[in-house]
């Protein structure tokens, strides 16, 4: 093809700029060291305005009533840019986030939630877009808050260029793009999780849900990387190059880096770039400046860049370890997340993408009606490869993969090698006309004929790339769900009247649909489907598929069978017999001590015994598969005692009463075992890290209906930082109101955050899900729970039995004080009752005594019942400090607790190595920990 060379807008810098490809590097580093710090002379500018398009939009700084994308000479043939606006509005999903400033697209699927903002088009949308993707329907990948910079910091945006490099520099964005050539390139970024619910279905990953469209092109304008390099020196010792974003992430900036001999080979085209399509980047895509690595995985690309490292060893930010891995087959999502090793080690890593192609006409759910419809229909999708490989074929099969017919593919990125277009203001030089590297997408096509699909359960898509790798026909499922590249099937559904409907193998993020999950629901394993039609014979038939490879939680030994009756027996109540998908598990609760070794399942259980008692006799399979893990759900084999009776109807008396009462306002608002959703309605902070949560009950009159000293479930979705980004899981616990409770139409929550830190670095897993809430978010509440009420007039029940208590003792540390508290509350207002109440509250620094104030005004108004002790275990107390210094001793517990005896008792709630010290002590001073001692 003739190369056109539109000179359009002469650059009188072009000529001495350096280029990666023309210039040899000793010369342009003579030359660039005496430019750098001079004024910028050049006629390449930054796209006008230099601010996100979005941002600039309603601003009146910027006096323009659009911002859209200026054209390419239409006579170069180049792919049109789009001409869409960028948008202008914040999504309503975003508010009470940090993003809360960037206007969004509400077409894009949210894949995380409300935040960080995860997000991909619906594949329809992003295909009609053509070649060139609308910045606002680009794929996001935001692992935290995006970095607000406003037009100042931009100005004065300052990338530091250090380490193992005989110049090291800092540039300012006007050095970038007055010192080197200024580039534009058209290049498509792929997540490396493009494709992974497909992998969520057959077994969760530690990944979310990405569909088909977690990918997308635009025009790159910046410089090469190849060019600073050149202009720095690298060291010989330098073999890395680290890049480090200024995004503040819980574990540090985001950072990957590049093998040097990578980094500073120009034809793997890896950029700094602070244009999109023609424009500056908008917030979600790194404005003002990232770095763009064609052919690899979209997470190598570093947004909000600041920082760039020659260094000898690769980047050690936590990401570069803990994403963008595919680990071994075997690795389960738990071991992984356990093992640290297997992160580390650098065989995993990925760097260049795999071949791939999806179908994106027919569209999910499309129905195609035979009998008007043309001879042939035409079957659409998009490939890519990695590595500046080029897609070398794509095939088609409608006979599940028996025999394969070629597809016709278009690359309309060969249209930027036909032709050159440079010196542009604005796109600098636009100019693959020596390149012969692919780094973007391309589209094929197939026209099957309409009586073949007639004839077939689905049709599937492979693509080879120029190396002849093949997308396989099997999945490989890794735990952290990434570069899923199976063939793409679509199901096809015969309806009546001659039509056939489309059914893709999932949707993106929690939207439903998909024949994947449908096989799963109908017990068969997604990741082997058959779709041909041998089984019968004719193409009418359902898809049949080969057995569930579902995790295993039986134990195949166990033949027994249980019976409805059994399930409600005693013996079953008593050792907590649940059932699973129709099998019953046992746990043994804490019946007797001797049982001690038993109790691996109660005493182990993250939820605490309690959360496997309440389901005792019942149908549990909801709340365990939604909690547990495929490790944990492995685990349940050993509790394995029986497989429930086909046909037999489990009792559900238990749960009828509860559902029937429900709607009777005058009735408490708790359910035993029914979780019931409250919302949040306001967050009060009460110490440096704990909070106290307000929840509106649905009735303003409704009491919560807790008796003193029993506590409440509470379980909410928590978002799980995970390989490559977030998640949400369930996570429950028992708590304590603080509210009184005689309370109506609010719950209070004081909740202690337990944020990460070096000791404990995956924090609290529930009370991190609390620090998430936001104000109109609900929690589910179910209970009452627990083995203690005190019942007042000197009464306490303890394991249904009930018992006089004269005195007793009450001790805490932390959050705590809650029961402690409520128990306190109880005793006190019983102004009949003479029972002498001890409290010690232990705690680390004076600050995080919670409650203190209400505990010492009931100590004084009761000084004659009351007697109160504290203890600061940190370094610093209060000059006037009357009370004790240090953790609890045997000594400190026989001074501040009372004597043990009949009518005493002692009650403990505080971090769970406080409580295993306390019974010890209680122990060794002659207290019965079986009858005496109650840990909340
Ligand atoms: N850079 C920073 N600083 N922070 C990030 O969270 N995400 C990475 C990469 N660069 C990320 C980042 C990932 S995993 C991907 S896939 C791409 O950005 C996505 O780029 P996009 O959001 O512009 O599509």
């Amino acid at each position: 093809m003739p190369m056109v060379d539109t000179q359009v807008s002469p650059s009188s810098s072009s000529e001495d700029l350096p280029t990666s490809t023309s210039t040899s590097p000793s010369s342009v580093e003579v030359e660039l060291h005496k430019n750098i710090n001079e004024t910028a002379q050049s006629d390449i500018h930054l796209p006008a305005p230099f601010f996100p398009p979005s941002l600039a939009q309603k601003d009146p700084r910027y006096d323009l009533p659009s911002v859209i994308p200026r054209q390419l000479p239409s006579h170069l043939g180049f792919p049109s840019l789009p001409t869409e606006k960028a948008c202008s509005n914040v999504d309503p999903a975003d508010i009470g986030t940090p993003d809360a400033w960037i206007p969004r697209d509400s077409r894009l699927v949210r894949l995380t939630g409300k935040h960080p903002f995860n997000s991909e088009a619906r594949l329809r949308d992003l295909y009609e877009e053509g070649f060139i993707t609308p910045s606002n329907l680009f794929f996001v990948r935001n692992h935290g808050a995006v970095p607000k910079v406003d037009q100042k910091t931009a100005d004065s945006w300052e990338l530091k260029i250090h380490g193992l490099c005989a110049n090291p520099v800092t540039l300012t964005l006007a050095d970038l793009r007055t010192k080197f050539r200024v580039v534009t390139v058209p290049i498509t970024l792929v997540c490396a999780g493009n494709r992974r619910k497909e992998q969520n279905v057959v077994q969760k990953s530690l990944g979310f849900s990405w569909g088909a469209g977690g990918l997308s092109t635009a025009l790159f304008t910046g410089v090469y990387l190849a060019d600073v390099l050149a202009y720095v020196q690298p060291e010989r010792s330098a073999k890395h190059v680290v890049f480090e974003g200024i995004d503040d992430l819980p574990n540090g900036p985001y950072g990957t880096s590049q093998l040097l001999s990578w980094a500073r080979d120009p034809r793997k085209g890896m950029m700094l770039a602070w244009g999109m399509n023609g424009l500056a980047l908008e917030p979600d895509h790194g404005f003002p400046l990232r770095l763009v690595v064609p052919s690899q995985i979209g997470g190598r690309s570093v947004k909000w860049l600041s920082r760039i490292e020659l260094s000898p060893i690769e980047s050690q930010h936590h990401l570069h370890f803990h994403d963008n891995k595919v680990l071994p087959m075997p690795l389960g999502p738990d071991q992984a997340r356990k093992e640290k090793e297997w992160w580390y080690d650098p065989r995993y890593i990925i760097r260049e993408l795999n071949v791939n192609s999806a179908v994106a006409c027919p569209d999910h759910d499309e129905v195609l009606d035979t009998t008007s419809a043309s001879p042939t229909y035409t079957v659409k999708g998009y490939a890519y490869a990695g590595g500046g490989r080029r897609v070398a074929r794509v095939e088609l099969s409608s006979d599940n993969g028996d025999t394969w017919d070629l597809a016709s593919i278009t690359y309309p990125e060969d249209a930027f090698r036909s032709a050159s277009y440079t010196s542009d203001s604005v796109y600098g030089d636009l100019d693959l006309t020596d390149s012969d590297i692919s780094f973007c997408w391309c589209f094929w096509s197939y026209d099957i004929p309409v009586e073949r699909l007639k004839g077939s359960n689905a049709i599937m898509v492979r693509g080879m790339d120029e190396s002849l790798a093949l997308q396989p026909r099997d999945m490989y499922w890794n735990a952290t769900g990434m570069m899923n590249n199976w063939w793409f099937r679509v199901c096809i559904h015969h309806l009546e009247g001659g039509k056939l409907r489309f059914e893709h193998p999932t949707m993106a993020g929690t939207q439903p649909g998909g024949w994947m999950q449908r096989l799963k629901d109908d017990g068969l394993d997604p990741s082997k489907p058959d779709f041909s039609l041998k089984s019968t014979g004719s193409a009418k038939t359902n898809v049949s598929v080969a057995a569930s490879s579902e995790v295993v939680m039986t134990n195949p030994s166990i033949m027994r069978k249980i019976s409805a009756a059994e399930l409600d027996s005693m013996e079953a109540k008593e050792e907590a017999w649940f059932v699973v998908r129709g099998e019953v598990g046992v746990d043994h609760p804490c019946v007797s001590p001797e049982e001690v070794d038993l109790k691996i399942f109660t005493v182990d259980h993250p939820g605490g015994a309690q959360s496997i008692e309440l389901v005792a006799g019942e149908d549990a399979t909801e709340d365990f598969i939604a909690i547990h893990s495929s490790d944990a759900r492995r685990q349940l084999a050993e509790f394995h005692i029986g497989t429930f009776q086909p046909g037999d109807t489990m009792q559900k008396q238990h749960v009828a009463a509860d559902d029937n009462d429900d709607d009777d306002q005058t009735k408490p608002f708790l359910r035993i075992k029914r979780w019931k959703p409250v919302e949040l309605v306001n967050i009060r902070d009460v110490s440096k890290n704990a909070k106290v949560f307000r929840f509106a009950l649905r009735e303003k009159t409704q009491e919560l209906g807790l008796p003193f000293g029993q506590h409440v479930y509470v379980r909410l979705k928590r978002k799980v930082k995970v390989v490559d980004g977030v998640q949400s899981e369930w996570v429950q616990r028992a708590y304590t109101p603080l509210s009184e409770r005689n309370a109506t139409g609010f719950v209070d929550l004081l909740v202690k955050i337990y944020y990460p830190n070096p000791e404990f670095p995956e924090g609290g897993r529930m009370s991190l899900g609390f620090a998430e809430l936001v104000v109109g978010d609900r929690v589910e509440l179910k209970g009452p729970v627990g083995h203690f009420i005190w019942k007042g007039n000197g009464v306490a029940s303890l394991h249904d039995h009930d018992r006089h208590i004269e005195e007793i003792g009450l001790v805490c540390g932390g959050s705590g004080v809650t029961p402690i508290l409520q128990v306190l509350r109880a005793i006190l207002s019983d102004s009949s009752s003479t029972t002498k109440v001890w409290v010690l509250d232990v705690n680390r620094e004076f600050e995080d005594i919670l409650c203190k104030e209400e505990i010492d005004r009931l100590a004084r108004e009761n000084e004659n019942r009351v007697k109160l002790h504290y203890s600061l275990t940190g370094r610093e107390v209060p000059d006037n400090w009357d009370y004790s210094r240090g953790r609890i001793t045997d000594e400190m517990l026989a001074a501040h607790m009372p004597i043990p005896g009949e009518d005493k008792l002692v009650c403990i709630c505080g971090p769970s190595a406080m409580e295993q010290k306390v019974k010890a002590s209680l122990r060794s001073i002659g207290w019965d920990e079986l009858t005496a001692v109650v840990l909340f």
